[in-house]
């Protein structure tokens, strides 16, 4: 295991689990096996991450003892449906997998999503530990219980909240990453500054570049510090009944742009870019944000490679997806907008002709 590893406990109102970040923590029976009960384990990847990491992890656990079974599944977000999910539950029950068999995800937030939702629903639940292998799903989507797949009418629309017991993210892993997935990540990475924690908005501004040349300790500071944030919103919110809906930032808009155009076509944190960018905008036409503040968060998305203009669907397009999104209650949209740069709120009053305003401000 490389030296330096850090650490970000999520703490549960019923139990406990630990983000370790750091190189080759992936690979560490150390750290693997204390945390699988049973025997029998199934590593669910996908046709990309496989011939680049499984083998190494398959022989850290096949050393350790434990029975395994793998299964890689297509790549990409248009995969992230019920056939594709139903291959896990098919590998599970060739492999006569038992309540007592741990899942492992190995890959992205897509991968991660849905080995989750697999562990929630076999035999009514069994274990699962996160390996994330983006920097998306090592900032965000590993953490909290989060678990879905997509409809072909909305994001994320299938699902369960279920925890996994661990997660390993392995900084070591992102060399492989291409630079467009890295810089998506980047979305949720600003989205944590620009909701709630000025002081680390205000470090990327000042450090954009090492993290975009990849410095590991650029790359584990910021994997931690998002990790803090979002394992401080789930403890006080864990099933989103209020505060967690922040995290949601620029996703309401960004689902829009993901549904709308086809699964795959803009990667997630591109959409989260664009809709993060529509969300300012609306947040400055409501006199809450200033010229100069929705200046700053522009330009930190475009230095970071992200579009800061949204597909042009049209707003009638946009208005109409976000009308699916899981935050409509009462058939009114609850969207989060910002106050300040570290400072979102929940707001379910922006007419229609104002969110539609903003969206065609910003290119939809
Ligand atoms: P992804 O899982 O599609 O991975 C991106 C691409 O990188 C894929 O082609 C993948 O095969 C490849 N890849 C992964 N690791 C690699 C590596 N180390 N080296 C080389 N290639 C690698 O996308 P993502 O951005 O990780 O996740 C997006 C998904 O996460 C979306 O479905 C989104 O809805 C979901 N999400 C969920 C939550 C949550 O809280 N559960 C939060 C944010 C996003
Ligand atoms: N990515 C949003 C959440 O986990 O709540």
């Amino acid at each position: 295991m490389g030296t330096q590893v850090r650490e970000v406990v999520v703490a549960l109102a019923e139990r406990q689990y630990t983000v370790i970040i750091g190189a080759e923590v992936a690979f560490s029976r150390e750290l693997l096996a204390p945390m699988i009960r049973g025997k029998q384990v199934l590593v669910v990847t996908n046709t990309t991450v496989a011939p680049l990491y499984a083998e190494r992890l398959c022989m850290t656990l096949r050393c350790a003892g434990f029975d395994l079974s793998v299964v890689a599944l297509p790549d990409s977000e248009v995969f992230k449906d019920w056939e594709t999910l139903n291959a896990i539950y098919d590998a599970l029950l060739s492999a006569h997998a038992e309540r007592s068999t741990t899942l492992i995800a190995l890959g992205g937030g897509v991968v991660g999503d849905m080995t989750g939702f697999a562990a929630a629903t076999y035999q009514r639940g069994v274990p699962f530990i996160q390996i994330p292998t983006t920097l998306l799903s090592q900032v965000d989507s590993s953490v909290g219980g989060k678990t879905a797949i997509n409809h072909p009418l909305g994001k994320n629309m299938i699902g369960a909240f279920y925890q996994p017991k661990l997660v390993l993210a392995d900084t070591g892993v992102l060399t492989t990453l291409p630079d467009r997935e890295l810089k998506a990540g980047l979305a949720e990475v600003i989205k944590y500054g620009l909701i709630r924690d000025l002081a680390f908005f205000e470090w990327l501004e000042g450090n954009l570049e090492r993290v975009l040349d990849r410095e590991p300790e650029a790359l584990a500071y910021v994997i931690e510090r998002s990790c803090r944030n979002k394992a401080d919103v789930v403890a006080a919110d864990e099933t989103e009944q209020g505060e967690r809906a922040t995290l949601n930032l620029g996703h309401t808009f960004g689902h829009a742009i993901e549904t709308g155009l086809g699964y795959g076509v803009w990667l997630h944190g591109e959409a989260v870019a664009a809709g993060t960018i529509m969300a300012a905008a609306l947040s400055q036409d409501l006199g809450w944000l200033t010229q100069v503040d929705f200046d700053r968060i522009s330009r930190l998305f475009e230095r970071a490679g992200l579009p800061v203009r949204g597909a042009p669907m049209g707003s009638a397009r946009y208005l109409e997806l976000m009308s699916h999104d899981k935050k409509v209650e009462g058939g009114k949209l609850r969207l989060i907008l910002l106050r300040a740069i570290g400072h979102a709120v929940i707001h379910a009053e922006a007419s229609s002709a104002q969110i539609a305003a903003a969206i065609k401000r910003c290119g939809g």
